[in-house]
């Protein structure tokens, strides 16, 4: 068994945790999981401020950690590694997660590894429900939407990806059009439900595409067009322009997932078909339930970790630093942070898309 401080700190959120646990046989304890959210820092400028969340990671980080290692009473004899994000993210936070890590590394005589945090959450379902390779993964989130193929530690294939804004991108867009507020993937929802998804016409990105990708921009300029062809929205306007927004990003989603999952079936026909979803936008229960309802159709078992796990936390880096140490991998004294990183250094970057490129 193995102990790990995991820090976060590539966006918004100042996260640390302590992780116990083994590869063979795959355990795992969440001893404590410390998230300090930056969201009414950010609030008043309806969006994430880079210096803003840098300064803040500053001030928060040393009292995170110290309530990480409270909670899950360890002392530092107890941590045998110190793992944190080294990108992709925000620059400045980066930084701060990064130097605070390699200098306690130095200081208590601790391994520290240098994790992507994409791989984070790729491998949260291993921490939480023991999941096996390979599996599918989606991942939506403020700055991606992938489809990844997990074939292994280190081995992902990226199969799927936006041509142009990440799916919780196009959420806070749209509620920045219809005055809602930061972040705008609940508010959106939450309107939506209230909504008759009936009464504009939207089109459904790629719908039909051979391509496997997605593209929710023109989903977002059609609603403007719509909302200013109104002119004065009523609050029955913004609620029927959400649930018409949703609608179109659910059809949209089920349309694309379903050829990755064709795909894993035709070329991963020896394994037991997973598809996990991670990343903030998994909390909106409508996506869920539609991911659901695919995975029964396609014959694949539906895994979505706990919402507090699939967005931003120091958990997700310390399991992927766990799982670095049992694999004897080497350690990231000398690795800098990278704003970009990918997780499939293969794959073709896709113009347009991870524009914001920080978020994750
Ligand atoms: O993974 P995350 O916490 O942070 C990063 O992107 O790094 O994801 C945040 C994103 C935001 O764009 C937010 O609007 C979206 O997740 N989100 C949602 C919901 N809750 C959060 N999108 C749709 N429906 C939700 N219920
Ligand atoms: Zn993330």
């Amino acid at each position: 068994m193995h102990t790990i401080l995991g820090i976060e700190t590539s966006c918004d959120e100042t996260a640390a945790a302590i992780v116990r646990g083994s590869i063979s046989p795959l355990k795992s304890e969440i001893l404590s999981n410390v998230v300090h959210s930056q969201i009414d820092e950010h609030a008043p400028y309806g969006g994430v401020v880079p210096e803003i969340a840098a300064r803040a990671h500053v001030e928060k980080l040393d009292t995170i950690i110290a309530r990480a290692m409270a909670d899950a009473k360890v002392d530092w004899k107890d941590i045998d590694a110190i793992a944190a994000t080294s990108g992709p993210g925000l620059i400045g936070g980066l930084i701060v997660g990064v130097m605070t890590a390699k200098t306690l590394a130095r200081v208590k005589n601790k391994p520290y590894y240098a994790i992507n945090h994409l791989e984070g959450h790729a491998l949260t379902a291993r921490l939480t429900d023991g999941l096996a390779y390979p599996h599918l993964l989606l991942l939506v989130s403020g700055g991606h939407t992938q489809i990844l193929l997990v074939r292994g530690l280190g081995e992902y294939e990226r199969w799927a990806t936006t041509i142009d804004d990440a799916l919780g991108e196009a959420f806070d867009k749209t509620a920045k059009l219809l005055g809602l507020p930061y972040p705008g993937g609940p508010a959106v929802e939450k309107a939506a439900k209230s909504g008759n998804s009936k009464r504009f016409d939207l089109p459904v990105p790629l719908k039909g595409a051979d391509r496997p990708d997605f593209s929710f921009s023109g989903l977002k300029t059609a609603l403007r067009r719509q909302a200013t062809a109104l002119g004065t929205l009523s609050e029955q306007d913004i609620c029927d322009l959400c649930a018409c927004f949703q609608s179109a990003v659910l059809q949209s989603l089920e349309d694309r997932i379903a050829r990755s999952l064709a795909r894993y079936k035709r070329e991963m026909a020896d394994h037991d078909p997973t598809l996990v979803v991670a990343g903030g936008v998994a909390a909106n229960l409508a996506i869920r339930d539609m991911l659901q309802h695919l995975c029964v159709r396609h014959g694949f078992s539906f895994l979505a970790p706990p919402m507090g796990l699939c967005s931003d936390n120091g958990a997700m880096i310390a399991w992927a630093g766990l799982e670095h140490l049992a694999a004897g991998h080497p350690q990231g004294q000398l690795v800098s942070p990278r704003p970009r990183w990918p997780l499939d250094d293969r794959a073709d970057p896709i113009i347009g898309s991870g524009k914001k490129g920080a978020k994750a």
